[in-house]
């Protein structure tokens, strides 16, 4: 059973998810705030979170294991709840979505030991009945929000449960990994493109040739040699 809390300002809803853990929370309860004070991106970023935007975390028993599966499985309700508003929305590896090469989405996967379990806090950001100039410049440059796209308001209840529906239906595929995976690859704009990436162990240039169940991103470098980039940012693309 789903069990949703709402909020209206949090610092980050992930950070109220894993006190909601502490608390002794079920799995698959889901905070979403109407905004976020101290949003969380991955290393260590900043998620602008003005109010209009729909911010989440889901609560679900999971091991660290299985986090890239469960990005994937993030990833991909965001491509379909979005799909129900006609957009052809795209993933960019590992956990950006995008409309129209700009960013609309961005999923932030935390883990934490409860009292008896393993926990993961799938938290997602969607830029949804926003205005783009809502975001701060920085931002907005490389960003799009579903209003913008569309025209017209969005509905974020109507957005909410689409993503949980979604959510629930790839959440059942986890235990078949390649599936998941190959559908992902379907849906990852970065593969077969030439990209730059940032790693822990600086730049990597080549072609994005596959993506491994573990979540890796295999690149075959100018120098002809494979590598396996488990985590990074995929600076540029083309
Ligand atoms: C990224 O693109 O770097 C990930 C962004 C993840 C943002 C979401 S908003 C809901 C949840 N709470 C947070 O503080 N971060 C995630």
């Amino acid at each position: 059973m789903t069990t949703i809390i709402r909020r209206e300002v949090v610092d980050s809803t992930n950070d109220e998810a894993r006190a909601l853990v502490a608390e002794g929370a079920e799995a698959w309860t889901v905070i979403v705030a109407e905004a976020q004070v101290a949003g969380k991106g991955r290393f260590g970023r900043t998620w602008a979170s003005p109010a209009g935007g729909l911010y989440l975390s889901i609560i679900l028993p999971e091991k660290m294991e299985r986090f890239p599966l469960l990005n994937m499985v993030a990833s991909l309700s965001v491509v379909d709840a979005l799909a129900h508003w006609d957009m052809d929305a795209s993933v960019k590896w590992p956990n950006d979505v995008h409309v129209r090469g700009a960013k609309v989405a961005g999923i932030l996967v935390e883990g934490l030991v409860g009292p008896e379990a393993y926990w993961a806090v799938v938290g997602i950001g969607i830029n949804s009945d926003l205005d783009l100039e809502s975001l701060p410049t920085p931002v907005r440059a490389q960003a799009t929000t579903l209003r913008h796209e569309l025209g017209r308001d969005v509905d974020n209840g109507e957005l909410l449960e689409e993503l949980l529906a979604a959510f629930r239906g790839w959440g059942g595929q986890l235990d078949e990994p390649s599936r998941l995976v190959n559908v992902y690859a379907s849906r990852c704009s970065t593969l077969n493109h030439h990209v730059t990436l940032e790693t822990g162990e600086g730049l990597v240039r080549g072609r994005a040739v596959s993506i491994r169940t573990s979540g890796a991103l295999v690149v075959r470098t100018d120098s002809g040699q494979e590598v396996e980039i488990t985590d990074g940012t995929v600076l540029e693309s083309g």
